[in-house]
């Protein structure tokens, strides 16, 4: 009967919900052991659910159509003004149903939040910020991005969460979550993702103007990949020389109060907003807004609070040429 009605409720599910390009944040389609765990449960208790609701209708139907008293039958029904048994019976029930659910549940945030670590984990910092994503690679590589996180698949990944400000909500569907990036905290999560390809995340615990657009990726790659990878983020960024656009924005960036804000690593030490030392080896800016071309990026320092509300950067007013070449420049960051 259980495996029954798990079959029946996967094929519904995974009908609806599990194609990948079609719905790529959902939880039916679970791309790491966490989320595994996660949807197994879901399974295991919508399954008793289901039989707990087939049980109800089956009593229902039972006191409708044969235990009730008929036109034309004798008397009415004998009148109870209070049933000890009974009483005790319908509070022990659902209390009991609860308890049973709790199980599993408790069982598995204990699972999740293992008290020693695993071995060969790759630690990462992720700060939450209003409204984009911090990461800071923890094993001595000095590596730090933003908004798109880079992990192997099949390695364990231990994720230390630390907001900045108010509490935000890490969440990528398809690999775990959600867990709050509480201030003053630390949070963790802990996830081995299974399956190379990118996955969407979102901040789901309202924080703000921009909290619909605090978006980010994560990207599981090939080791080998991965190694690669890593060592470009830990170089230090780009630099030109002579007269081309490039070398002429750099000056631009470098003269600006941009770097009050954003770190290049050997130009600028802010750190308000992200590290823009790599900016070019992302796909997304403004946390997974809008594509990373020259056009968006141009628009998005033009008019940062139109594309994204609230946000924290300010339009400095800088157009024409000087905007064309910090753009080329930027987008030579790579
Ligand atoms: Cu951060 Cu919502």
């Amino acid at each position: 009967m259980m495996r029954y009605l798990r079959l029946v409720m996967l094929g519904l599910m995974l009908g609806g919900c599990g194609d990948d390009r079609a719905h790529p944040m959902s939880t039916m389609a679970p791309r790491s052991d966490l989320a595994n765990w996660c949807y197994s449960m879901f399974l295991e208790v919508t399954a008793w659910d289901f039989l707990i609701l087939a049980i109800v209708i089956v009593a229902f139907i039972l006191a409708v159509f044969f235990f009730s008293t008929r036109v034309g039958e004798a008397g009415p029904p004998t009148a109870v003004s209070s049933d000890l048994k009974l009483e005790i019976a319908w509070t022990l029930g659902p209390a009991l149903i609860l308890l049973f659910i709790s199980i599993p549940t408790v069982r598995l945030i204990f699972r999740t939040q293992p008290r020693t670590a695993f071995a060969g984990e790759l630690p990462i910092t992720v700060v939450a910020h209003q409204w984009w994503w911090e990461f800071h690679y923890d094993d001595g590589s000095g590596a730090i991005t933003a908004n798109e996180l880079h992990v192997p698949v099949n390695r364990p990944i231990h994720l230390k969460l630390v907001s900045n400000d108010v509490i935000h909500s890490f969440w990528v569907p398809r690999l775990g979550g959600k867990r709050d990036v509480v201030p003053g905290q630390v949070n963790e999560i802990h996830f081995s993702a299974s399956v190379p390809g990118e996955y969407y995340g979102q901040c789901a615990e309202f924080c703000g103007d921009s909290h619909a657009n605090m978006r980010f990726r994560i990207f599981v790659d090939k080791p080998g990949d991965f190694a690669m990878w890593e060592k470009a983020q830990a170089a230090p960024g780009a630099m030109s020389a002579g007269d081309t656009s490039e070398a002429r924005g750099a000056r631009v960036f470098a003269n600006s109060p941009c770097t009050t804000c954003h770190t290049v690593n050997g130009v600028s030490k802010g750190y308000v907003g992200p590290d823009l030392t790599h900016l070019a080896s992302r796909s997304t800016i403004a946390a997974g807004v809008m594509p990373n071309d020259p056009q968006h990026l141009t628009e998005w320092i033009e008019h940062p609070d139109e594309l994204k509300p609230g946000a924290r950067m300010p339009d400095f007013g800088l157009r024409g040429a000087e905007l064309n070449d910090l753009v080329a420049y930027l987008e030579s960051l790579k």
